[in-house]
């Protein structure tokens, strides 16, 4: 059977080299430059080895392809492509509607059509359907389902296989060929009763962080105006066996989903007429993470960044992954220019961002740890500094958030 899979990012390219084990893959993506790449086999994202993916190629059932005819054919076509908010924070369904378009355009007969990217309950009912509609100039009887992608790139005790999967369809045909097509990759697939329930389940997945995360941020800016150590606290709230869940406190949220899918909730909710108040607090409290770091570095430094050289370490928005999509190191930067700072970053799994190069571990006044990869030690970022401000509380002797 061919397939084909709508975006080659993350999860897209994730999904590919798993199904390519069973079927034949088209890995579409517009953008030409990561199609040539995967089509040589260098693998541009964590989760995926180059290894991997050379499997996939020389077995033949991998290709990657920028042209939309090569879709002609495919029994299955899913997406993953981005879902991001715009410039009012607000879901942008752009790259869904492009990718709805293409297929619309080049599918040449009737398919299931399975959505993997993360969006409002309805997204599948009321846009995706209705946008393939629009766009095709033959009608097809094409089936609907989700699932959506649970995916932690870089984690390697979760993956495609054993990942519990969420599926639907908007039939009782589309979710059993839906059920039919993972089990062949994944191990635990658990139906749902409608494509909404699984759209939400993987809002409020994300959304349970969100809040949780700033809940944590706010106890540690409470802790230190109280003269308690946060992470102790929590240390020992974490003894109790049950009814409780640790999370630690950060520099903000970062990724693709933890600082958007919240807002796709909290967006329908507005809709619906329910104001998500616990969402909208969640991100104050995160966004405004960098902006407390700036300032308590700002006091422990005599009051004034002016003119002061400040290292960010670690701009990735986690360890050991090269992913800076909305990375708080942003606006922690931002907040520390803001107070006069001269601002370089050091981040060797990153390398470079922005137009700008990763500088050296060493030579500044003050360094603020954002991210701390495996591969930089704790002892050289003590030494990158005569006063180090850890966010993570992995380094130390630094001062602690
Ligand atoms: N990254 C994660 O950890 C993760 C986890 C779970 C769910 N998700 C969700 O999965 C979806 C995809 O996220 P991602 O991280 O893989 O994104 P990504 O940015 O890594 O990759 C998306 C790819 O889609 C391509 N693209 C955009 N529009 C296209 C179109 N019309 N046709 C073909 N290709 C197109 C882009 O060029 C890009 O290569 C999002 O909805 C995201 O929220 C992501």
């Amino acid at each position: 059977m061919k397939i084909a899979v709508i975006g080659q990012g993350y999860v897209g390219l994730t999904i590919s080299t798993f199904a390519s084990q069973v079927y034949e893959v088209i890995g579409f993506d517009l953008n030409p430059i990561i199609v040539d790449q995967l089509n040589q086999g260098h693998s541009h994202i964590e989760g995926v080895t180059p290894s991997d993916l050379r499997f996939a190629i020389s077995s033949g059932r991998y290709v990657a392809s920028t042209k939309g005819s090569d879709i002609a054919g495919c029994e299955i076509i899913v997406i993953a492509v981005p879902t991001p908010l715009d410039g009012n924070r607000k879901p942008d369904l752009t790259y869904v509607d492009s990718a709805c378009k293409v297929i619309a355009e080049n599918l040449t007969g009737p398919a299931l059509i399975i959505n993997e990217s993360t969006s409002y309950p309805g997204t599948l009912r009321d846009y995706i359907k209705p946008a393939i509609e629009k766009y095709s100039k033959q009608k097809f009887d094409h089936q609907y389902a989700i699932s959506p992608e649970r995916v932690d790139p870089g984690r390697e005790d979760y993956n495609q296989k054993n990942t519990p999967r969420l599926y639907a369809g908007l039939t009782p045909e589309a979710t059993k060929r839906t059920r039919e097509f993972y089990s062949t990759f994944c191990d635990n697939l658990v139906e749902v009763s409608s494509p909404e329930v699984a759209e939400a389940a993987k809002l409020f997945e994300n959304t349970f962080r969100q809040v949780n995360i700033a809940l944590v941020n706010e106890l540690a800016q409470i802790s230190h105006a109280l003269g308690i150590d946060v992470r102790e606290t929590l240390d020992a709230a974490g003894t109790k066996p049950y009814g409780f869940m640790k999370f630690s406190p950060s520099a903000g949220v970062g990724g693709h989903c933890i600082p958007v899918d919240p807002s796709y909730l909290a967006d329908v909710a507005e809709k619906a007429g329910v104001q998500a108040t616990f969402i909208q607090r969640a991100n104050e409290v995160n966004l405004d993470m960098p902006k407390y770091i700036a300032g308590r570095v700002e006091k422990d430094n005599g009051g004034s960044l002016k003119g002061k050289k400040v290292l960010v370490v670690g701009v990735a928005y986690k360890p050991n992954v090269a992913d800076t999509r909305e990375t708080p190191a942003e606006l922690l930067i931002n907040a520390l220019e803001k107070l006069g700072a001269v601002v370089t970053w050091n981040d060797p799994v990153v390398g470079s961002w922005h137009g700008k190069d990763s500088v050296a571990l060493s030579g500044a006044d003050i360094a603020v740890v954002v991210t701390k990869h495996d591969v930089v030690s704790a002892a050289e970022i003590l030494k990158s500094a005569p006063y180090v401000f850890d966010t993570t509380g992995k380094v130390k002797g630094a001062v602690q958030l």
